[in-house]
């Protein structure tokens, strides 16, 4: 007999325990502030939390575990944090970090631990104290690690992040400078001008099928690194069945050479809200996060005054301004680990588990944080989508350059651009812009010498040679060239570099950044690094990389379940292709 189901209890988001999950809310807001309060994470308190919020204290120690910026020892007075992958690499690294070694190894005082690409690639060889980014190159190390002694902790507040101003960009080489008045997407004038696009939804002038077109008619591509199309997602979204949505920014750039980002959060945080509040409105949430890695400290108190002038506004609350809508935007720092950039991974550490990516489908767009619909774009998407609703998308298709078409060719982007140039930093340019130019605005190879080679879309992209550098710099256009654009990052390397050696030290960055969810990305890049390491180490090359790499990239690209094992190995395979040995 049939009978009428009764309605399904309404489940309070968060508290789903799917497939070996903890049921519950996230505990690493919890876990995060006691790190802040202590500096660590004493083991009394983790029991005291464990008991205040009866959950099993190896959930808790399962999530430390995971999460590399958690420790369970105390820091010493000084934490340096030096970084070893490519950009830096390129600028000398292993060399300074010996030398590092050797003047601090024996200070009680200083911990020196290598880390993973920190975001400051423009100041390579990057390095941190206390959190605080410094280069590595010159004395600027010795004066923060004794600052740091002297006060017991560096003041994280004024980073310089900007030097010689340009008219498309700013780069880094050690002097304080200006930042350009305004960058080429920012269609505000003055402050009192911005958030125009948000009042007009938010007064009813607008409605945000008109925004979602107008992203359409532009061409608007996730700047992420997928590079889906922006419109389509906001849609796909907004009709997903659903009354509780989300919206996300993906702020989490960790991958070696990538760090526009950190430069849009810090200079335009205005227009990353702005957007992030038009996915809001477009796809009917009332929450919205900004997802920022913990090293972007500097960047992350840009947006939290953003977020306050937003609230004292008005904009933000039960009636955001007086529109009858409730609308609230917090930031959730991550706690650490390269992998988290990936939208289900990140969607996994914020529901507060291990952030391992999930099997997809189903996609965030239909199943995603705590089950819900949820839109998720990385910073620069968000950043563009004021200009393109306020000047329209004609506007945008003709900021492009190229011979191309318009569609392929459309509006700006933003580069990082390190390694061997001249000016590293953030440079926005037409989308199609070739490599020649960029690397051109960038002051060109460093002591103007040859080029060996680029990696236009950060480390996960393809090698490519020096023939390569009339390719425009657009999705498409990289892709038939045989690498991607990724999400704006170009690597360069100048004659003499082993190619090779540095193919390897982004394997490193990926195996030492594998979540370990899946076998072959968590064994084939070990394996892989150990033969490739072994070979360098005698003096090998290319002709001499043996067949088993080879399978092993295979297996990888095929078999491993996100992107970042699935092109771990994608950088390696160029590098022998572009020597003839591919
Ligand atoms: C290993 C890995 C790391 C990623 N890291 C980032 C990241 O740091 N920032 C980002 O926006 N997207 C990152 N992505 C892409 C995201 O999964 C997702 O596609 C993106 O945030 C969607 O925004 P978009 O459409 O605006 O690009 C990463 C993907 C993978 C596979
Ligand atoms: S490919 Fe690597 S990073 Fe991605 S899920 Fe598998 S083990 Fe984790
Ligand atoms: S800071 Fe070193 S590679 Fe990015």
């Amino acid at each position: 007999m049939v009978t009428a189901m009764a309605e399904a209890p309404v489940k309070v988001p968060g508290v789903e325990g799917r497939a070996g999950k903890f049921p519950g809310p996230s505990l690493i807001p919890a876990l995060t502030a006691i790190q802040e309060r202590a500096g660590w994470l004493p083991r009394e308190e983790l029991i005291a939390l464990a008991r205040e919020v009866n959950r099993p204290l190896y959930e808790i120690e399962g999530l430390i575990s995971f999460y590399p910026h958690f420790r369970t020892d105390p820091p010493n007075t000084v934490q340096l944090s030096v970084c070893h992958d490519l950009s830096c690499w390129l600028r000398g690294s292993d060399e300074r970090i010996a030398a590092i070694k050797q003047r601090y190894g024996a200070d009680a005082d200083v911990e020196i631990v290598e880390r993973s690409c920190i975001g400051r690639c423009d100041i390579a060889p990057a390095a941190s104290v206390n959190e605080a980014p410094v280069t590595l190159a010159a004395d600027a190390v010795d004066a923060k690690i004794a600052a740091a002694k002297a006060i017991a902790a560096v003041s994280t507040a004024a980073v310089s992040t900007a030097s010689g101003a340009h008219p498309n960009g700013r780069h880094q080489d050690g002097a304080p400078g200006p930042a350009p008045a305004r960058w080429p997407n920012d269609p505000y004038p003055t402050p009192a001008h911005r958030y125009g696009v948000v009042d007009a939804v938010l007064a009813g002038t607008r409605d945000t099928a008109g925004v979602i077109a107008s992203l359409k008619d532009a061409g608007l591509r996730g700047m992420g690194g997928a590079g889906f199309p922006a419109g389509r997602k906001w849609d796909l979204v907004a009709s997903a069945p659903g009354d509780v949505k989300y919206v996300i920014c993906n702020a989490d750039e960790s991958e070696p050479g990538t760090f526009k980002d950190r430069e849009i959060l810090a200079t335009q945080p205005h227009l990353v809200l702005e957007g992030l509040l038009l996915g809001m409105l477009a796809i009917g949430a009332q929450d919205g996060w900004v997802f920022i890695r913990h090293e972007y400290g500097p960047e992350e108190r840009a947006l939290a005054r953003e977020i306050d002038h937003l609230r004292a506004a008005g904009y933000l609350g039960p009636d955001a301004r007086g529109s009858g809508k409730r609308l609230n935007v917090e930031i959730f720092t991550s706690p650490g680990g390269y992998i988290l950039g990936e939208e289900s991974a990140l969607i996994e550490c914020m529901e507060g588990h291990r952030g391992e990516p999930r099997n997809k489908p189903p996609f965030p767009g239909t199943y995603g944080l705590h089950g819900k619909p949820t839109l998720m774009n990385s910073v620069e998407t968000f950043a563009h989508v004021p200009v393109i609703a306020r000047n329209g998308a004609a506007w945008w298709n003709a900021q492009g350059a190229g011979s191309a078409t318009a569609a392929a060719h459309s509006g700006l982007k933003f580069f990082a651009v390190s390694g061997h140039v001249e000016r590293p930093g953030v440079y926005c340019v037409p989308m199609g812009t070739t490599a020649r130019a960029l690397l051109d605005l960038a002051g060109g190879v460093t002591g103007g010498q040859a080029l060996a080679a680029i990696q236009p879309g950060g480390a996960s992209s393809n090698f490519l040679g020096p023939d390569a550098l009339d390719v425009e710099l657009d999705f498409a256009t990289v892709q038939a060239a045989g690498s991607m654009l990724g999400s704006g990052a170009m690597v360069v390397m100048a004659e003499g570099t082993d190619l090779l050696a540095a193919a390897v030290n982004v394997l490193r960055f990926f195996r030492d950044e594998s979540c370990g969810k899946c076998v072959p990305c968590r064994v084939g890049s070990a394996k892989a690094h150990v033969l490739l390491g072994d070979l360098l180490a005698r003096g090998g090359g290319p002709a001499d990389v043996d067949e088993t790499v080879r399978q092993l990239a295979t297996v990888m690209r095929r078999t491993s379940i996100c992107g970042l094992g699935q092109v771990a190995l994608g950088p390696v395979a160029s590098v022998l292709k572009l020597s003839g040995n591919g």
